[in-house]
């Protein structure tokens, strides 16, 4: 019904929109709640028609893992009923739904090896059962769509682990991180050039997709790479998950396996300790 060429990331005041703002084409658009709220199907719909939207990129979500423990709702109306109506929406306009998923989808069932994109899902906290109900969302709608999951985030841009470590190992002398979860970081910027290639590629991609960069490691192993790259004088210590005590309970192995993703792009996909390195590089010129 509608479809235009042009390609709407929405939730683009976060990480990974604003690590796409930079290397996406003019012909791209950018939105975030201000301009354009999920929640509101009516005005979805009316900006999708009026801008000649072919594809939506859906960065919104409720991402604080610990607070959705607290507000439950909050976060089931982000990340599942406002991405149903998304799908819906999307089917009955015929614009293709790229939404961004998560490795927090896993944890209730313990793994350890990658983790392919047919598992079946069991996730322990509300963030993950909400961000799962988004996908079935997705799938149940019968718009044209790609689930890409991915892990970790960290960027020059948003809060994150990466952004966190740096600022406490220059403020305290000894940081306590967890070292028995285990999962690979990405680079925001990786996902979002993979992302750009989906939306631009001439050959249709459909389906679910993990993507996150090379390796596998702890939070702790993460860490003690940020301090040393930083060339930080902090001590970094390996403590438990229960010593930590965090409010949501979170995967002890969530790395995805990225076999099926390597099918369909045609770059490499970086090590977490490169982008790790890359992206500290960028912090410093800012
Ligand atoms: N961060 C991670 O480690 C991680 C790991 C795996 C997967 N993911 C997934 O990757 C995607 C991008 O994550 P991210 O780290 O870039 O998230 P983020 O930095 O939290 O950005 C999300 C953006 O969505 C906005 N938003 C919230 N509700 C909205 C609404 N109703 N309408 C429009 N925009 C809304 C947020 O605004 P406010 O800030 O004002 O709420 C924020 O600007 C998400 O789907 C997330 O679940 C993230």
């Amino acid at each position: 019904m509608s479809v235009g060429k042009r390609i709407l990331v929405t939730g683009a005041n976060g990480q990974l929109g604003r690590e796409l703002r930079e290397i996406a084409s003019a012909e791209w658009l950018f939105t975030d709640i201000e301009e354009l709220d999920i929640c509101s199907k009516v005005a979805v719909r009316d900006y999708l028609l009026a801008n000649g939207v072919g594809t939506i990129v859906n960065c919104a979500a409720y991402t604080n893992v610990d607070r959705a423990e607290e507000e439950p709702e909050v976060a089931k109306r982000v990340n599942s009923d406002a991405v149903a109506m998304l799908a819906e929406v999307a089917r009955e306009c015929g614009v293709k739904l790229v939404h961004i998923s998560t490795d927090y989808l896993f944890g209730g069932e313990v793994f350890n090896s990658p983790i392919g994109e047919d598992v079946e899902p069991k996730p322990l906290g509300v963030y993950g059962q909400t961000k799962l109900m988004g996908e079935r969302a997705v799938i149940e709608s019968g718009c044209r769509y790609v689930i890409l999951r991915t892990a970790w985030l960290y960027s020059t841009y948003g809060a994150n682990f990466v952004k966190t470590i740096m600022r406490l190992s220059v403020e305290r002398e000894e940081l306590r991180v967890v070292n028995d979860q285990i999962g690979t970081p990405t680079y925001a910027r990786d996902l979002a050039l993979v992302i750009r290639d989906i939306c631009e590629c001439s050959v249709e991609v459909e389906g679910i997709y993990n993507y996150t960069n090379e390796g596998a490691i702890s939070w702790y192993d993460f860490a003690s790479a940020i301090v040393e790259i930083a060339g930080h004088n902090c001590r970094v210590v390996p403590c438990t998950t229960a010593e930590y005590g965090a409010k949501a309970a979170r995967p002890t192995y969530s790395v995805l396996d990225k076999q099926k993703i390597r099918g369909v792009i045609r770059r490499d996909i970086p090590h977490w300790r490169a982008s790790l390195e890359e992206c500290i590089k960028r912090m410093a010129q800012l």
